[in-house]
């Protein structure tokens, strides 16, 4: 989602400025835009679209300055357009905004400004100057001006007439500052600039950074020591390593990364987490589990799995339902909040509302530097490395691969599982179930060539039971996403409540088929919405569907509980194929962002 990035110090600002929105760009923007202040004066370049157009932009405006701020938007109030692109400006003050100013019309109508955008940034930035005029300090007026906003922010904030700096402050959206490039940077993502050490802001900090040094503090403006950090190097800089998309490369990834998180969590052939008590497992009465998009799709094949090894029920929440549920917690109760980035707004409303009430946090996360990270009590990293495309392939599965541990520990400790018999899944796991997630070249020519067939289908039912039924979901999700076609997921036996009526000719069904003990019911739903005109797709376990006229993708599924890790990979990739065939980029797909920093 919007990236912001800052620079201070002895070099040109804009190099390193634009390095840090490119290294950002993945996130999901549509537009962007730079301020550089110099001698008194700040210039601004702002463009739609893809950073390419700002970059033709600036090579034309020449910007020359040491002080600058930047920004990539996804826009929330008001469409995408250049004056409504960040930074903005008003009076003496140029600031760049993450989140969302909730009670922007009375902050607007604190000052007597006509607005030139209908950005909430634009009102907040007429109250920092409206402050600043009055008080001619900088700091002052950052924290004035934050006692008045309702709402999420990370800001950059310049004032034209001291020379040389920039204020940094946040509530709710992440922000860290560090050495950089001969100065002084600020960023939203600790990955996108080169740090050397750096701070991460905590709620209500402000740092002044100058060309000299960043001082820290408080909401009220009372200096504040920060602890400095090291970057953890853990993450390589984003490459495409010679593939064409990043979610090529990141599905050709699955069989590695997902033996790298089950050895992460593997010790002595039995479900490790370190930090994790075993008490904490134990306890578990009822699976709680928290997240957004793939992540809660991922919660619910945890649950499926847990009710077939442990007995234990789940209860699978959308963050975003979830923190305004209403739920009572208390301090014996344990929530699991599966997060890819760790920096989901929502799902970390969550923590921070669980935390309150007493729950045990415990965090399934790919980001170690995340704030997720930080703020929940335990912490299972899955080792997905980082995902760059917006469609998550890798992490999904890696996901998958932990919480199968987390089931396979509960099993262990409240005994339902015998310790032969869960170090006889975890080996599986490991030996087998990562060969079957790997695609060979026959699988993806079946697969592109299906796509081929099926590129010009408008409509596509994604159906199946049991297990199937929950990565129906998934799979669906990564068909719309990215290749716009219209998909939604059913149960297979739910779909003549109604669906049915949607099949005619020419519409796509697609079934997931994994089930020995499910097949033959789910036959004859694939039958009924055949006998309606709909073109059939079979993603089934060898063997299945052999005397069916349908499309088929098989694979290899040695054990049925362990279908998802042979399927998931295979339905990642029809999508991809998919969106190649329809010319479209499934890195970046229209409207969507990869961490979604905005309730
Ligand atoms: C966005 C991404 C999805 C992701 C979801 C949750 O919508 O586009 O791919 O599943 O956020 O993100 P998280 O980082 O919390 O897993």
């Amino acid at each position: 989602m919007c990236g912001i990035v800052g620079y201070t110090g002895k070099n040109e600002a804009l190099p390193v400025v634009t390095g840090g929105l490119f290294a950002l760009e993945y996130r999901g923007y549509d537009s962007s835009g730079v301020a550089v202040l110099c001698g008194g004066k700040t210039e601004i370049v702002k463009k739609t679209g893809k950073l390419e157009n700002l970059m033709a932009a600036l090579e034309k405006a020449q910007l020359k300055g040491t002080c600058g701020i930047g920004h990539t938007r996804w826009a929330t109030h008001g469409e995408v357009t250049e004056t409504n692109a960040h930074p903005h400006t008003v009076g003496k003050t140029v600031l760049v905004h993450n989140g969302i100013i909730e009670n922007y019309v009375s902050v607007g109508k604190m000052t007597n400004t006509d607005f030139k955008s209908t950005t909430d940034t634009e009102r907040a930035c007429a109250l920092f100057n409206e402050l600043y005029e009055r008080c001619g300090d900088g700091l002052q007026t950052i924290t004035s001006a934050c006692r008045e906003f309702v709402g999420s922010y990370a800001f950059l904030v310049m004032f034209k007439d001291e020379p040389d700096i920039f204020y940094a402050v946040r509530n709710g959206c992440p922000l860290v500052v560090g050495t950089a490039d001969g100065g002084f940077a600020a960023c939203s993502d600790v990955a996108a600039c080169d740090f050397g050490e750096y701070y991460k802001l905590s709620d209500g900090d402000v740092a002044k950074v100058t060309k000299d040094g960043i001082s820290f503090f408080d909401k009220d403006g009372a200096p504040i020591s920060k602890e400095a950090l090291t970057p953890k190097k853990s993450f390589s800089a984003p490459d495409k390593c010679g593939f064409p998309h990043y979610m090529l490369k990141e599905m050709e990834e699955i069989p590695t990364v997902l033996k790298n998180t089950l050895e992460a969590h593997i010790k002595d052939g039995l479900p490790y987490f370190e930090g994790v008590e075993d008490e904490i497992f134990k306890n578990m009465n009822r699976l709680r589990i928290v997240g957004c998009g793939t992540a809660y799709h991922a919660g619910l094949v945890c649950e499926h799995i847990s009710r077939r090894l442990t007995g234990i029920e789940g209860d699978i929440y959308i963050a975003s339902e979830y923190r305004y549920s209403g739920h009572k917690l208390n301090k014996d109760d344990a929530v699991i909040f599966i997060t890819q980035s760790g920096e989901t707004a929502d799902t970390l409303a969550c923590i921070r509302m669980c935390r309150a009430q007493g729950a045990y946090t415990l965090g399934v996360v790919n980001v170690p530097t995340s704030t997720a990270v930080e703020e929940c009590d335990g912490v299972i990293l899955t080792h997905a490395g980082s995902e760059i495309a917006v469609a998550s392939t890798k992490a999904y599965v890696t996901q998958l691969a932990a919480l199968y541990l987390i089931v396979l520990k509960m099993s262990l400790v409240k005994g339902t599982l015998t310790e032969d018999e869960v170090r006889g899944l975890c080996g599986e796991l490991l030996n087998g179930v990562c060969a079957e997630s790997r695609l060979s070249d026959t699988d993806k020519i079946t697969i592109n060539r299906i796509a081929e067939k099926y590129s010009e289908c408008r409509d596509m039912f994604y159906i199946g039971r049991g297990l199937d039924s929950v990565l129906c979901s998934e799979a669906s999700l990564k068909l719309k996403e990215i290749s716009y076609v219209h998909s939604e997921a059913y149960p297979s036996g739910e779909l003549k409540h109604g669906t049915i009526s949607l099949i005619t000719e020419g519409v796509g069904v697609f079934a997931i088929l994994t089930d020995e003990r499910l097949y033959l019911k789910s036959i004859g739903n694939i039958e009924e919405a055949a006998a309606r005109g709909g073109s059939v797709i079979a993603l089934c376990k060898e063997g299945f569907c052999k005397d069916k006229n349908y499309d088929l993708i098989p694979c290899r599924i040695s054990n049925d509980l362990f279908a998802p890790f042979a399927v998931a990979p295979r339905f990642q990739y029809f999508a991809y194929c998919m969106t190649i065939i329809k010319n479209l980029d499934p890195d970046k797909p229209r409207n969507l962002a990869k961490s979604v920093t905005v309730e």
